[in-house]
C-alpha cells in the first residue's frame, strides 16, 4: 500500500504531485454547516469523536484528497490547559487573556492534559481506522508563539502589539509560556502518532509578524524543540513546519528546525523556493487561497505555473493559507481536476 503524500515526504518527486488543503474541512462544504448546526459549542464538537471523525472524512468523499487532517483546532490546548476558552459565532475565539507570570501560575497545569484532550485521540484512532488505504493521516498543533498569541491577546487580533510588547517587556514571563506550550505540544503530538497519525503539521500563522530576532527566538527555537522530542519517539514520523510569512527567514526555519517538510505562504518566490529550499524540504503550498475563490483563468494560470515551477521536485499541491468559508465547492473539484491533469 502507497501512500503518494508520504512518498512526496521522504524526498519523491511525483507527477501529479499529491494533494490536500488546509483546512479541507469546513464552513465551505454544506454537509459540514449541517453538522456543525447540531452543537452549539465549537470547542464540544471537537471533543465529539462521532462528529470530528464524520467532518474529516467529508472533505475526502468530494475530493478524495491524497491526505485527511484531524479535525480538531489549535486551542484545544490552553483549552487542556486550563485557560478559558470560547468560540462566540461572528467573532471567533475569546479567551481569558494571561498576560503576566502570576495568572501564568494560577492558570496553567499540564497534569490533566492527555485526560483533557482524550476525545481528540480517540478520533484519531478512528481515522486511522477509516480513511482509505491510500490516504495518509494527518496530524496538528499549532506553533507555540501562534497559540501564544491567542493565549496573550484573548482572541485574534490584527497586529498582535500586546504579545509582541510582553515578549521584550517580560521575557522571562514569555519565555516560561513558551516553554510549557512547547511541554504540551509535543506531549500533544507524540500521543497522536501513538494512536495513528502518520504525519503531523504545526501550524505558526503567525511567524510572520516577528523580527528576525524574535523568529529566531519565538518561532525556530520551540519549534526545533518540538521536532527534536517527537523524533525521540517516533523517529520516522514525518513532521511539516508552516510559518506563515517568513520570507527570507523560511530557510533558516528548514535548516535549523530539521522538519521534512514546509509549507509555504502565497507571497513566496517560486523560483526561489524551488532553488533555495527545495533540496531542503520537501515543499508545500502556495496557491492564494483567496484566487481558488475567484477562480477561473487567472486560477487556471497560477495553478499550471506552480505545477510547473514546483512539480520538478518532491512537492505537495496545497494553499498558501487555509480555505475559506466563501469559497465554491466547484472551485475546489475544478482544483483537483487541474492539478491531477484530468481537465
Ligand atoms: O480541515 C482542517 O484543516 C482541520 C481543522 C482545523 C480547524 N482549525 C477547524 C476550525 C485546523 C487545522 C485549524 C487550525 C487553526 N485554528 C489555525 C491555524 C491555521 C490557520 O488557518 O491559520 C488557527 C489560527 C486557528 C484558530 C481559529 N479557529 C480561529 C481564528 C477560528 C475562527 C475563525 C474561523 O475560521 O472561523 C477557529 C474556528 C475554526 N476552527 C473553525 C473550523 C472549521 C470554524 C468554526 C465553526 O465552524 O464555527
Amino acid at each position: 500500500m502507497t501512500k503518494r503524500f508520504l512518498q512526496a515526504l521522504q524526498g519523491e518527486t511525483l507527477n501529479p504531485p499529491p494533494m490536500w488543503l488546509m483546512r479541507q474541512a469546513g464552513r465551505y462544504l454544506p454537509e459540514y454547516r449541517e453538522i456543525r448546526s447540531q452543537a452549539t459549542n465549537f470547542l464540544h464538537f471537537c471533543y465529539t469523536p462521532d462528529l470530528a471523525v464524520e467532518v474529516t472524512l467529508q472533505p475526502l468523499r468530494r475530493y478524495a484528497f491524497d491526505a485527511a487532517i484531524l479535525f480538531s483546532d489549535i486551542l484545544v490546548i490552553p483549552d487542556a490547559l486550563g485557560q478559558k476558552v470560547e468560540f462566540v459565532s461572528g467573532q471567533g475565539p475569546q479567551l481569558e487573556p494571561i498576560k503576566n507570570e502570576a495568572q501564568l501560575e494560577a492558570t496553567l497545569d499540564l497534569s490533566n492534559l492527555h485526560q483533557h484532550l482524550a476525545p481528540v485521540y480517540e478520533t484519531v484512532r478512528r481515522l486511522s481506522q477509516e480513511i482509505p488505504d491510500t490516504t495518509a493521516l494527518i496530524g496538528f498543533a499549532g506553533a507555540p508563539w501562534t497559540v501564544a498569541t491567542y493565549m496573550v491577546e484573548g482572541k485574534g487580533s490584527k497586529n498582535y502589539e500586546d504579545v509582541r510588547s510582553v515578549a521584550y517587556s517580560d521575557p522571562a514571563f514569555f519565555q516560561r509560556l513558551i516553554d510549557m506550550l512547547v511541554e504540551s505540544t509535543s506531549m500533544y503530538l507524540i500521543e497522536q502518532v501513538h494512536r495513528g497519525a502518520e504525519c503531523l503539521q504545526v501550524f505558526d500563522s503567525w511567524a510572520g509578524v516577528l523580527s528576525e530576532q524574535q523568529f529566531y527566538k519565538w518561532s525556530i527555537e520551540p519549534m526545533a524543540r518540538i521536532v527534536e522530542r517527537v523524533k525521540a519517539v517516533h523517529p520516522n514520523v514525518p513532521i511539516i513546519g508552516f510559518p506563515r510569512g517568513a520570507g527570507p527567514l523560511y530557510e533558516a526555519y528548514i535548516r535549523e528546525t530539521k522538519v521534512d517538510g514546509i509549507g509555504l505562504d502565497h507571497t513566496v518566490p517560486l523560483e526561489w523556493a524551488r532553488d533555495v529550499l527545495q533540496p531542503l524540504a520537501t515543499v508545500q503550498g502556495t496557491l492564494d487561497n483567496l484566487l481558488l475563490v475567484a477562480g477561473g483563468e487567472q486560477m487556471e494560470r497560477e495553478v499550471a505555473r506552480i505545477l510547473e515551477i514546483l512539480g520538478q521536485g518532491p512537492f505537495i499541491f496545497n494553499l498558501g493559507h487555509g480555505i475559506v468559508p466563501q469559497t465554491p465547492p466547484e472551485h475546489v473539484e475544478r482544483l483537483c481536476a487541474l492539478v491531477r491533469g484530468e481537465a
